[in-house]
C-alpha cells in the first residue's frame, strides 16, 4: 500500500497537488498498488501538550496502541511506500506536516530502540517520495525535505528518499505553466 500524505492547502488550485496526482498516475502505470490518501487539512491534528503527551506516554509504556490517537500511526506502519506532498512554506512546509510526524513517531509502534540504543524502523516502508512546489528557488534552504529525510533515515529506518519539485513558480516573468509542465514531464 502506498500512503499519500496530502499537506496541500487550497487543494483545487494547488500546483503541488497537481504534481502529486501526476506522480500517483505514473506510479499506477508502472507499479500498481493500493493507495490510501490522508488529507491533513481534514484530520483532527493538534500539537502535543502536557495532557496528551502524558496520556500518550502512558499508552506507550503499556504497549497499548488501541487508542484512536494511534490511528495514523497504524496506517503508517502498514504502508510499503510513502508520498508526501507539501508546498514550500517559510523555507519548509505547512505546520500540519509536523503535527502528522508527531503522531506517527511512536516508540514501540513505528520505531524502536535496539539494545545499543540505536533507533530502528518498524514499518514496511521502502521508499519515501517528497513533492513540493515553491514560489522562488529552494537552493540550499531545503529545510522541509532535509528534515523529513533526516527523520526517516535516522529514526524510521527508511533510507531511500527522493525529492521532486517545481520551483520559481511565483517569480515575475516566469511562466509557471511551463515550469510545472517540465516537472510533470520529468516524473
Ligand atoms: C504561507 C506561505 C509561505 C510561503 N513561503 C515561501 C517561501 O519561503 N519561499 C518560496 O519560495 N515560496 C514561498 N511561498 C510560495 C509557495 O511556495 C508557492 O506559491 C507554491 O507553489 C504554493 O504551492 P501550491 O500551489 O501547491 O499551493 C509561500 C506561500 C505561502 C502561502
Amino acid at each position: 500500500m502506498l500512503l499519500y500524505i496530502d499537506a496541500c492547502i487550497n487543494r483545487d488550485t494547488s500546483r503541488t497537488e497537481r504534481l502529486a496526482q501526476a506522480f500517483l498516475t505514473k506510479h499506477q502505470e508502472t507499479s500498481p498498488c493500493k493507495i490510501r490518501t490522508v488529507i491533513l487539512e481534514e484530520e483532527p491534528l493538534s500539537p502535543l501538550n502536557a495532557t496528551i503527551l502524558a496520556k500518550r506516554e502512558d499508552f506507550i509504556a503499556k504497549g497499548d496502541f488501541s487508542d484512536k490517537y494511534f490511528r495514523l500511526a497504524h496506517l503508517f506502519v502498514q504502508a510499503d511506500e510513502l508520498l508526501i506532498a507539501a508546498p514550500y512554506w517559510d523555507l519548509s512546509f505547512p505546520s500540519a506536516i509536523k503535527l502528522f510526524l508527531e503522531q506517527i513517531c511512536i516508540n514501540g509502534l513505528t520505531f524502536r530502540y535496539n539494545e545499543k540504543g540505536i533507533p530502528e524502523g518498524l514499518t514496511a516502508i521502502k521508499r519515501l517520495t517528497y513533492i513540493t512546489t515553491s514560489g522562488g528557488y529552494i537552493g540550499p534552504y531545503n529545510f522541509g525535505y532535509d528534515y523529513v529525510k533526516g527523520l526517516f533515515q535516522n529514526l524510521l529506518g527508511v533510507s531511500d528518499t527522493r525529492f521532486i519539485s517545481a520551483e520559481g513558480l511565483d517569480i515575475y516573468g516566469n511562466t509557471p505553466d511551463d515550469i510545472l509542465q517540465n516537472a510533470l514531464d520529468a516524473l
